[in-house]
């Protein structure tokens, strides 16, 4: 099983090569979220990497070149997804002065030049159109300010973008950062000779680019739980119907498909029995738990119920290995917030290999007050489920190897 993860092992990281001299551009994955007043809710993917870059400091790299995206805007500059904020708080996790460029074409000249210890931290690549395109232009502008390109941005591993993936057919020396490095070992122990029966915990709101690999995922594990606006998508596949729920019509086909293949490879699937559903997210005032078939019109599922709650632990309970990506509900508001964080406690109460992963689980499991429980807290949602699904994620693919 998973000898793609035997292949990302293999690729050379940070300490293999040397740094002194040398202007390093650091893909990065600052993707944090924020709540609606856009303060940081969770900075761990944040401090996730200050190993890497830390380590360019102390090995006396010329210069430090951050890159990262924020949120998903649309190829152009779009205030609310700007890293200038973000840029604040690396600064003071860092210890060390940031400082911001907001157009590096035009700062090109001054990036590049040899200034020792001097941190940079570009605008949201995401404003380039040619990020996403995997455009060769911007990957060339790219490499163009570095001598030795470190990914370190495990959370969009499984994007083949221009600062993730076109980057590495310009630079010469490309390596893993630190945590890639973290990351795989620890999905490595779990996979690799994985204690069955393993269950694979999905919810959620990123149900498009999230439920395409669950049919692939399915031959990995033996129990796939589905909670979260994800299974509300299953849920209308089952014909009921989901009022004002989150969910994605253009995939209850892919639902439909994901629940009969489930039945071909003998893996049992847990989806909710009750729903907490609500007459309006921001201003409830009816809020009541149903059956997953008694959505009343004009509501809408935002978390799971008791009884819910109760089978997916039994269900949760009963496995050697629990991999999660996706909260139950919308874990940020309060009211809606139960069924994740007694999802978090059931998950951390066994006596199993455990790994939660993605920008807003993570933080959903440090509000739960158990991060200290799981064995492994990765940063990657969408990019831990393309690894379990069995793929040499795009970040890795093209780095420099340890044996060719
Ligand atoms: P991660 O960041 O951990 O990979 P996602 O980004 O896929 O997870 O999903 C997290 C988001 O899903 C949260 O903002 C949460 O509010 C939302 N969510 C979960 N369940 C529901 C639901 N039933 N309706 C609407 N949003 C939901
Ligand atoms: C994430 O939050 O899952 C990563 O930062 C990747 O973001 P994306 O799904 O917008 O590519
Ligand atoms: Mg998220």
């Amino acid at each position: 099983m998973s000898s793609n993860l035997a292949y990302m092992q293999g690729v050379k990281s940070l300490k293999d090569i040397d740094v002194s001299g040398k202007r390093v551009l650091i893909r990065v994955d600052f993707n944090v979220p924020v709540d609606s007043h856009a303060n940081i809710t969770d900075d761990r993917r944040i401090r996730a990497a200050l190993a890497t870059i830390n380590y360019c400091i102390d090995h006396n790299a010329c210069s430090i070149t951050l890159v990262s995206h924020f949120g998903s805007p649309k190829g152009a500059f779009d205030e609310k997804y700007s890293l200038k904020s973000i840029s604040k708080r690396v600064e003071r996790l860092l210890q060390k002065k940031v400082e911001f460029i907001s157009d590096f074409e035009n700062s090109k000249n001054e990036i590049a030049q040899c200034s020792l210890e001097r941190v940079f931290l570009l605008e949201n690549i995401r404003f380039h159109e040619g990020e996403k395109q995997n455009d060769a232009e911007l990957s060339k502008k790219l490499a163009s300010i570095c001598d030795i390109y470190v990914n370190d941005a495990f959370g969009t591993a499984h994007r083949k973008h221009a600062s993730t993936y076109g980057i590495t057919e310009f630079v010469q020396t490309k390596v893993a950062g630190f945590l890639m490095m973290k990351e795989i070992e620890a999905f490595s122990k779990a996979l690799l000779t994985p204690t069955r029966p393993i269950a694979l915990v999905v919810g959620g709101s990123k149900i498009s680019s999230k439920i395409t690999l669950l049919k692939e995922v399915l031959q990995k594990v033996d129990k796939l739980i589905i909670g979260g606006a994800m299974s509300n998508t299953f849920l209308k596949a089952l014909g009921y119907d989901m009022q004002d729920s989150l969910y994605e019509e253009d995939y209850v086909h892919t639902a439909l498909d994901v629940l009969n293949a489930s039945r071909e490879y003998g893996v049992k699937i847990y989806l909710p029995v009750d729903l907490v559903i609500t007459d309006s997210v921001e201003n409830p005032v009816d809020v009541r738990v149903v059956p997953a078939q008694d959505v009343l019109e004009g509501f809408k599922a935002v978390d799971i119920g008791p009884a819910t709650v109760k089978l997916f632990s039994e269900a949760i309970g009963m496995s050697n290995t629990i991999i999660w990506n996706g909260p139950m509900g919308i874990y940020e508001i309060d009211k809606f917030s139960k069924g994740t964080f007694k999802i978090a406690n059931a998950i951390a109460d066994c006596y199993a290999y455990t790994i939660v992963g993605g920008g807003d689980t993570a933080d959903a499991v440090d509000r739960a007050s158990e991060a200290e429980n799981f064995s492994f807290i990765s940063t990657g949602g969408g990019a831990s489920l393309e690894l379990l699904e069995g793929k040499i994620l795009p970040g890795f693919s093209n780095l420099d190897r340890i044996k060719e």
